[in-house]
């Protein structure tokens, strides 16, 4: 499909089928991820996919409760992505002090994305999930309390029918010109 139709026709996904995700497809979805631009190339990421059904279970039971159980949609979701950011390299960091500007989260951005869109492709639904209890997604995967998760992403098949609206988005004009502000 060509690229801006396949942007077109990601929605996030908050409804997922019970129905295993192949591991060549999860693959080919952390590849993409793989492959992302980083500020001074420092790929400041780490994937853990968790898809074992009993450990996803958990995962998702210390993820979404008290005052995350908003997104307790998750829940449904037979694989889920956990986005650590990793530390960048010295010159990014520096530069961002500069700058002001968390180079990090951008990189994360990005490679999530192209997670996301390599998904739809493959005919998977994901969502991004940024509201989450941290302290228990590293305590379910031993991950350290130093590290740091900004992001997970849900990740299966769906059924295209069930999505909900459509979002809407700012029109052209009110987001983008040409020479001025
Ligand atoms: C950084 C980030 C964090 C998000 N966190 C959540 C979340 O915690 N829960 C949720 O249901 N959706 C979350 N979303 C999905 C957005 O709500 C969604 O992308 C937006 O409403 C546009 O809808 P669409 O993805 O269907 O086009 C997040 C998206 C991004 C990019």
């Amino acid at each position: 499909m060509a690229l801006l139709d396949l942007i077109k026709n990601r929605k996030s996904v908050r409804d997922f089928l019970d129905t295993p995700v192949e591991r060549d497809k999860i693959m080919m979805c952390l590849e993409a991820a793989r492959l992302a631009p980083s500020a001074s190339n420092s790929q400041p990421w780490r994937f853990i996919v968790v898809d074992d059904r009993e450990l996803k279970d958990k995962l998702c039971a210390a993820a979404f409760s008290g005052l995350y159980r908003i997104n307790s949609f998750g829940k449904t979701a037979p694989v889920m992505v956990v986005v650590i950011s990793e530390k960048s390299k010295f010159l990014a960091r520096i530069g961002g002090m500069f700058r002001g500007t968390k180079y990090y989260l951008i990189d994360i951005g990005v490679a999530c994305e192209h997670l996301v869109l390599e998904a739809e492709d493959l005919g998977l639904g994901t969502c991004w999930i940024g509201w989450f209890n941290e302290r228990g997604v590293k305590s379910v995967l031993n991950i350290p309390q130093s590290k740091k998760i900004d992001i997970l992403i849900a990740l299966g098949y769906y059924d295209r029918e069930k999505l909900g609206p459509e979002h809407g988005r700012e029109p052209m004009d009110k987001i983008a010109s040409f020479n001025s502000y």
